[in-house]
């Protein structure tokens, strides 16, 4: 079977002409978890890119994507599967109202009830389950915020690849979904998960990748003002911040300064947009404070 990239180079290239630019080191780890078939554990801050790479992942794959949203108190069945209760329901009914209810014993009443086509499957189930050609890619997002008890479950999930609905047997993958589990760190991830993956610690990107991806993804910028953006920026990533901007941010900050016909930054500029790119008061308060004109003066050589 295809493990999906030749090489870095392969994996470099292929992101970047699906519009995603990733650092040699995030590029070798995804080459590696595919080649090894291991999944991957992205950890790093908030807007680094971390989703958005298994999103490019699976197009670059030509795979389908299927998510797994973590949050607090997500229990297995809403990663596994449940039962449609009211389609069983109706299936009675209707089995009722027929006339064949009577006719069927309650056994086979009730196996029918336990039909697949009662099943709803929840991402980890049609992660395994899969019926394509290529391996869907699995999102297992923010794992951090779901509790220890659910990554116990991911843990066991993520050895067989196989998952047992008693009604109706086990299902197993016959090609393992490529696994990619992100953490934005509000929370330790467990060494048991972590000895199961690989793991990269995705940085914000550095000033050059950054020009790079503004300049790509918002094209309507000019590039002196992109370098300036992306300079300032990183600055502002030094100072502290109780939440740092991340590439969004970034781009929404060129987005927002090219509307207001802004081609260079200015204090005036920079003080108007500033909520585009730091979203709490005590974050624009620090930038301030820090003095903007002394962050656009770097800004401006870059
Ligand atoms: N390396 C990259 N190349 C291009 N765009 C990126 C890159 N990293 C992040 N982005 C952009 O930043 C946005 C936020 O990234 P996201 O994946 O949501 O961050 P995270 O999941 O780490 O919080 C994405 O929607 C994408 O537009
Ligand atoms: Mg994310």
């Amino acid at each position: 079977m295809d493990s999906g990239f030749a090489s870095v180079d392969a994996v470099l290239d292929t992101l970047a002409s699906h519009g995603y630019l990733a650092d040699r080191g995030l590029a070798t780890s995804v080459f590696l978890a595919a080649s090894l078939r291991r999944p991957l554990l992205l950890e790093g801050e908030a807007g680094v890119g971390k989703t958005e790479l298994a999103k490019v992942v699976a197009q670059a794959r030509g795979a389908e994507l299927i998510r797994l949203q973590c949050y607090e108190g997500i229990d297995a069945s809403q990663a596994l599967y449940e039962w449609n209760y009211t389609r069983q329901l109706l299936h009675l009914r209707t089995a009722e109202a027929t006339g064949t209810a009577s006719a069927e014993d309650a056994d086979s009443l009730e196996d029918a009830l336990f039909d697949e086509r009662f099943l709803i499957r929840r991402p980890l189930l049609a992660a395994i389950d899969h019926r394509a050609d290529v391996a869907p890619v699995l999102l297992i997002d923010e794992v951090d915020r779901a509790d220890d008890e659910f990554e116990a479950f991911l843990l066991e999930a993520l050895s067989d690849y196989t998952v047992t609905v008693p009604e109706l047997g086990e299902f197993r993958a016959e090609t393992p979904p490529f696994v990619i589990i992100t953490s934005n760190r509000t929370r330790d991830v467990h060494d048991a998960l972590k000895r199961r993956a690989l793991y990269h610690w995705v940085e914000h990107p550095d000033f050059e990748r950054e020009v790079e991806i503004i300049t790509r993804k918002t094209p309507q910028v000019d590039e002196s003002l992109a370098r300036q953006v992306a300079s300032a920026t990183s600055q502002f990533r030094e100072m502290g911040m109780y939440k740092p901007p991340g590439i969004a941010e970034t781009l929404d900050w060129a987005s927002a300064l090219h509307l207001l016909s802004e081609t260079s930054l200015t204090e005036d500029g920079v003080d108007a947009t500033l909520g585009t790119l730091l979203k709490y008061r005590e974050d624009q308060e620090r930038a301030r404070r820090a003095g903007l004109e002394s962050v656009i003066q770097i800004a401006l050589g870059a």
